[in-house]
């Protein structure tokens, strides 16, 4: 992968295609700037280089017009007040007025071009969009790991017509994901939980030569329940997957791979926060309840397969966490992973906010700032961002 010293950037007008597409408030307000500050050893160093820092980024999915609520103002306002120098919104990403702009450049400047999604070529990788874009710049430098799985006009498309390179995030992110994945270190755990097996079909069948052990929790870990026949009430459960699921616990069992699922489970009456609760074995889930969260038994029993990993990928929360009363099995996993001194490679926002919320951020190795992007990699899957800065174009 050609990095970021690989490159003259000296005194160059430098696209740098950053992914700033963070959780906002109905206002526009940024709620979590963990992508932001990911970004800022790459503009840092640029500043310090003499470049013309020109950044573009995506906000939502405004499909390819202009919504004022994913406008990047409060973005750029951010990044000023977190680089100490002003960073100047562009209007627009593309046209007469940016150009212009992007001229009067001076080495050290730095300008965010306005969301690249309010044109209609971006998310179609347009080829006459993309040159747009790559005109702008001298060097194109790739740091949005967490949009590298979508072949774009300001991902993939510009690699056609500039010089590039990864940016310290990309290659950071790149670098840990693949040691994880390719670590031959056992025991090798991965921790996958979220609401849908569908979403996590891929990794988990990836990770069926990755690892030592599975351990299943959250709304997906339903599925498997009833796949082994038990009964779950009324919970999150997905019929049309019972077969993969034990499809999946076979090729596990030929493989000699442990898979963990919960002996206990909290289960609730409804979905509510006032909702009536408590902790069953996991054959005695009440007629029409529904599963929240892992149980104790279960916590205990996954923080002693997590306590022994030399390696952990962790992927998706054990139960409704947006819940108070039901994260206890997530932060419980939180907790172990931190205490196991094992590699530990985190990824999928929801994961993340269990582990900001209790301040073991820096007990991780590595958390991802992907979410889709992290889970493609995961699953062996090649991203035009990544393969695009190893030199490939992504065709497809
Ligand atoms: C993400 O948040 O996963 C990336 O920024 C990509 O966004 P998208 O799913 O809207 O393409």
């Amino acid at each position: 992968m050609r990095g970021l010293k690989d490159i003259d950037v000296k005194g160059k007008r430098v696209l740098v295609r950053v992914d700033f597409n963070v959780p906002t408030d109905k206002q526009g307000n940024i709620l979590d700037d963990a992508r932001i500050k990911a970004s800022l050893p790459t503009i840092r160093y640029l500043i310090d280089q003499g470049a013309k820092v020109i950044l573009m980024s995506h906000l939502g999915r405004p499909d390819g017009k202009v919504v004022e609520a994913y406008r990047l103002d409060k973005v750029a306002q951010h990044l000023s007040t977190l680089l100490g120098q002003e960073v100047k919104k562009l209007p627009d990403c593309v046209g007469k007025e940016v150009e212009d702009a992007v001229a009067q450049m001076q080495p050290g400047q730095v300008v965010l071009l306005e969301n690249v999604r309010f044109h209609a070529g971006e998310e179609k990788n347009d080829p006459e969009f993309a040159a747009q874009l790559a005109a702008l710049g001298d060097v194109f430098v790739n740091d949005a790991f967490g949009t590298a799985h979508r072949a774009h006009a300001s991902t993939a498309g510009v690699t056609r017509y500039l010089p590039s390179a990864a940016g310290f995030l990309m290659e950071k992110e790149v670098k840990m994901l693949r040691s994880v994945m390719e670590s031959s270190e056992s025991p090798r755990v991965a921790i996958i939980g979220g609401a849908k097996v569908s979403d996590k079909m891929g990794l988990l069948q990836n990770m069926l030569d990755k690892v030592d052990a599975i351990i299943i929790g959250g709304g997906m870990a339903n599925t498997f329940l009833k796949a082994e026949g038990y009964y779950i009430g009324n919970s999150l459960c997905e019929d049309k997957l019972l077969d993969f699921a034990r499809s999946l616990l076979k090729q596990a069992e030929e493989k000699r791979i442990r898979v963990l699922l919960p002996v206990d489970v909290v289960v609730a009456d409804r979905l509510a926060a006032d909702a009536q609760s408590r902790e069953v074995k996991v054959d005695q889930v009440p007629e029409g309840w529904i599963i929240v969260d892992i149980g104790s038994e279960t916590a205990r029993l996954f923080g002693e397969t997590i306590k022994s990993a030399h390696n952990i990928i962790w992927n998706g929360p054990m139960g409704v966490y947006e819940y108070e009363r039901f994260a206890r099995g997530t932060e419980e996993v939180a907790r172990a992973v931190a205490a196991s001194g094992a590699v530990s490679v985190v990824g999928g926002g929801d994961s993340l906010a269990i582990i900001a919320r209790l301040g073991l951020e820096d007990k991780m190795t590595h958390i991802s700032t992907g979410g889709g992007a992290t889970l493609e990699f995961l699953e062996g899957k090649v991203l035009p961002g990544v393969a695009s800065c190893e030199g490939y174009q992504f065709v497809g």
